[in-house]
């Protein structure tokens, strides 16, 4: 991500509302080419028209996709790699914390299809097209409340009770940890990956606990999407957990390798992908092994 950024493609996911939507005002103004994903098209063409209001010479694109459908991932996965012969960042930023239990379309719990198998699906869909356009990186939205749980890696999918935080938090840990297992994955291909805590910004849908004493603004949260989209610091980093504006240590289970690779092999086999090897790192014209769909469709341990 070095010398002038203006003009990279940015695809920010849950772009519709909140710190999404902000971070991509942030980058519209620092001239980036931008794809916005959003599941309500009035919701997200106002938030475009917005943007073009303030920045005429904005540059937009917009993706639907419901994250509660794996097969809505992948269609949109495929839209985009039909669309763009280039990618820049991915940010992984779609996320709910739902108040009562439900399941997605494909019965896994609903805030774990949304907020980690969905984004883990579009990300190694789309592994193929960021490897061709290194450097490249992914961003993905963690949570300072990864740090408060401990998953059982023998009941990742579902947490042994409803407590909506807690269920929330979960979901921030296997993504953080998804991503440290990513960057390992990725760090010869010129693809560098990061998870972040934007704060605690109240007033969005994720936080419903206006009395949290830590509050950050949304320009400032969203600022820190920025950051780690942008910041060459972490080009050629094994993996970062950058917390509000600065480097912080992720919770130790998220680092632990061999979490990560049963989280990885789990993961793999509910969105229906296998693992068949690894790219050789600096051969950007081979054809991506490191993720096919299976042919049989979903497959649920
Ligand atoms: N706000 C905070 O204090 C805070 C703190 C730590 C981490 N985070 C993380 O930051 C990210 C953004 O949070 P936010 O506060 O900006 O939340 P937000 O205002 O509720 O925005 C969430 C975005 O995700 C989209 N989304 C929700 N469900 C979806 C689905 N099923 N399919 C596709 N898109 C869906 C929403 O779309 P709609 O507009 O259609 O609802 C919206 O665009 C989340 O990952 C959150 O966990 C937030």
């Amino acid at each position: 991500m070095s010398g002038q950024n203006s003009g990279r493609t940015i695809l920010i996911t849950g772009a519709s509302d909140g710190l999404g939507k902000e971070a991509a005002r942030k980058l519209a103004a620092r001239g980036m080419r931008l794809i916005l994903h959003g599941r309500n098209e009035a919701k997200l063409r106002a938030v475009v028209d917005s943007i073009y209001a303030e920045y005429p010479h904005a540059n937009i694109e917009t993706i639907l996709a419901d994250f509660s459908s794996l097969a809505e991932v992948r269609a949109m996965a495929a839209e985009i790699i039909r669309r763009c012969s280039h990618l820049d960042v991915l940010v992984n930023n779609a996320g709910i914390l739902p108040f009562k239990q439900e399941e997605s379309a494909d019965g896994f719990e609903l805030t774990f299809g949304v907020n980690y198998l969905a984004p883990f699906l579009l990300t190694n869909l789309l592994l193929p097209l960021l490897k061709n356009s290194a450097p490249a990186r992914v961003v993905n939205l963690s949570s300072v409340a990864h740090h408060l749980v401990v998953v059982n890696p023998y009941q990742i999918e579902n947490s042994p009770v409803f407590i909506p935080w807690i269920v929330y938090a979960r979901t921030k840990l296997l993504l953080t940890a998804f991503t440290f297992a990513l960057a390992r994955r990725l760090k010869s291909c010129g693809v560098s990956c990061v998870a972040l805590h934007p704060g605690i910004i109240p007033g969005t849908n994720v936080t419903h606990f206006t009395w949290l004493r830590f509050r950050t603004t949304r320009e400032e949260g969203a600022e820190t999407i920025v950051a780690a989209c942008l910041n060459p610091e972490f080009e050629h980093s094994e993996g970062a957990y950058i917390s509000i504006d600065r480097k912080a240590r992720a919770n130790p289970q998220a680092l632990s390798i061999r979490f990560q690779e049963t989280l990885w092999k789990k993961s793999l086999a509910w969105c229906g992908l296998t693992e068949t090897g690894q790219v050789p790192a600096t051969d950007k014209n081979k054809p991506d092994v490191l993720c096919q769909p299976l042919s049989a469709g979903d497959k649920r341990e």
